[in-house]
């Protein structure tokens, strides 16, 4: 990460001043208008004639962890290995009917654009709020594809043999309005601001193409509320992320690494499963309770079997009585296998939203997974935790959907081009 004189005068991108971009504006809406018709174009119509009307943003006095920003160009995107902000939207989105290889990569090209200008601290190309921009606080945005892509622009051929729905586990109760879709943007930063703007840019650029599906939102500690390092809790009050993939020291688990694979080099998978929290009855659980459940501390995340976080559970260590210090059914035993293939890179977030008319809260976990192939890392993992672990008694996953994750855009290249061709 970098950060970038965002608040700088200059800063902002000449595209958003008036007199400044006309051109490259009005050859994407052509192109919108061509695709989508009258209505989208008119609507388009609209945002450039804001766009062209708005004055040149003034500097913030931005701060310095507003000012990071993260790079777009290279070979893989951003958003999987690169550090992880407090604040997440996760939007899916469908194609509209119709939609085909040219919509597809219209969108792409237009997505392209916008992301790298957002992502270095610029407005979006037709952007009404160019001042919002100006505050990237290491925004990242990652670009995924659902099955529905492939079929419309007639890729079959191209499309991963994992990227469909998980199997259906005993422990799923599935909402559809939590599940599938064609399009992924996974928009991360340490404002919410940021992530606001960065979601309602790129929707609205994209809406001659694709209308949302659904958008989750999930967050962790603020930027400088925890120590640097800190693994994150989450709302069972829980230290979430202690034993996780290093995608530095583990590449082949996150990344397709070479060109025999069945997606592309430098390409990825993210699985988004919305799993509830019961968190009335989990307050009914004593303390003794809710460490046996996943098998660590709740003080330090230590194992139960250990003293510090990062020691490594004693599965074998059993006590006075005969038992097994870690429960057979606690989480982190059911969490893994003897394979070592059967891992992968969590990077999930908390929600909590408005709950139902009496009900207190409704909250859990965003779980965010990126592997190379989630059929042959993930399920296995999912299958086991289904089979038997102690977390699902306050647990319930009611949303599932996979995606492919592109590779990186490297330098005037457009996201998916070389799937597009
Ligand atoms: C609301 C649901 C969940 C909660 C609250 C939860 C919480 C936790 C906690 C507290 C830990 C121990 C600390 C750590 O190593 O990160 C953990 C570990 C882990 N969890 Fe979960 N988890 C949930 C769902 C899942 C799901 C759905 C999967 C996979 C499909 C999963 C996979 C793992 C793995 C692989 C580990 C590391 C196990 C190890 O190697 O020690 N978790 N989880």
């Amino acid at each position: 990460m970098t950060t970038a004189g965002a608040g700088a005068p200059g800063a902002a991108s000449d595209d958003a001043r008036p007199g400044s971009g006309p051109s490259r504006r009005s050859l994407l809406r052509l192109g919108a208008a061509a695709a989508g018709g009258a209505a989208a174009a008119l609507a388009g119509r609209g945002a450039w004639d804001a766009a062209a009307a708005a004055p040149a943003p003034a500097p913030v006095a931005a701060d310095a962890a507003g000012r990071v920003t993260v790079p777009f160009r290279g070979a893989r995107q951003a958003g999987v290995a690169t550090p992880q902000p407090a604040f997440v939207a996760l939007v899916a989105l469908d194609l509209v009917a119709g939609a085909d290889r040219d919509a597809v990569t219209r969108l792409m090209r237009i997505w392209t654009d916008d992301v790298e200008r957002l992502m270095a601290g610029r407005p979006g190309l037709a952007d009404t709020e160019p001042e919002l921009a100006q505050v990237p606080a290491a925004l990242t945005v990652t670009v995924a594809w659902g099955p529905g892509v492939f079929t419309a622009a007639g890729i079959e051929d191209r499309r991963p043999s994992w990227l469909a729905p998980l199997p259906a586990f005993a422990v799923d109760r599935l909402e559809d309005r939590w599940c599938g879709g064609d399009l992924l943007l996974q928009v991360c930063a340490d404002d919410q601001v940021t992530v606001a703007h960065a979601v309602r840019v790129l929707t609205k650029e994209a809406r001659t193409f694709a209308g949302v599906r659904w958008v989750q939102r999930g967050f962790r500690n603020s930027p400088g509320t925890v120590a640097p390092g800190t693994t994150a809790r989450n709302l069972m009050g829980q230290v979430d992320g202690t034993r996780n993939v290093d995608p530095d020291v583990e590449p082949h688990l996150v990344w397709q690494v070479d060109d025999a694979g069945p997606w592309v080099r430098d390409g990825s998978s993210v699985v988004v499963r919305r799993i509830a929290m019961d968190l009335d009855t989990w307050d009914e659980l004593d303390r003794v309770g809710r460490e046996n459940a996943v098998g660590r501390r709740l003080a330090d995340g230590a194992p139960l079997t250990g003293a510090h976080e990062h020691d490594e559970p004693d599965l074998d260590a059993r006590d006075a009585l005969g038992f097994t210090v870690i429960s057979d059914a606690a989480h982190i035993r059911r969490a893994r296998t003897d394979d070592p293939t059967h891992r992968f890179l969590r990077r999930g977030y908390s929600y909590d939203d408005t709950p139902a008319a009496g009900a207190l809260s409704d909250s859990g976990l965003l779980f965010v997974a990126f592997q190379a192939d989630p059929v042959a890392q993930l399920v296995p993992v999912q299958e086991r935790l289904a089979e038997a672990d102690l977390m699902n008694l306050w647990t319930t996953p009611v949303g599932s959907a996979v995606f492919a994750v592109l590779p990186g855009a490297r330098e005037g290249e457009v996201l998916g081009q070389a799937l597009l061709v």
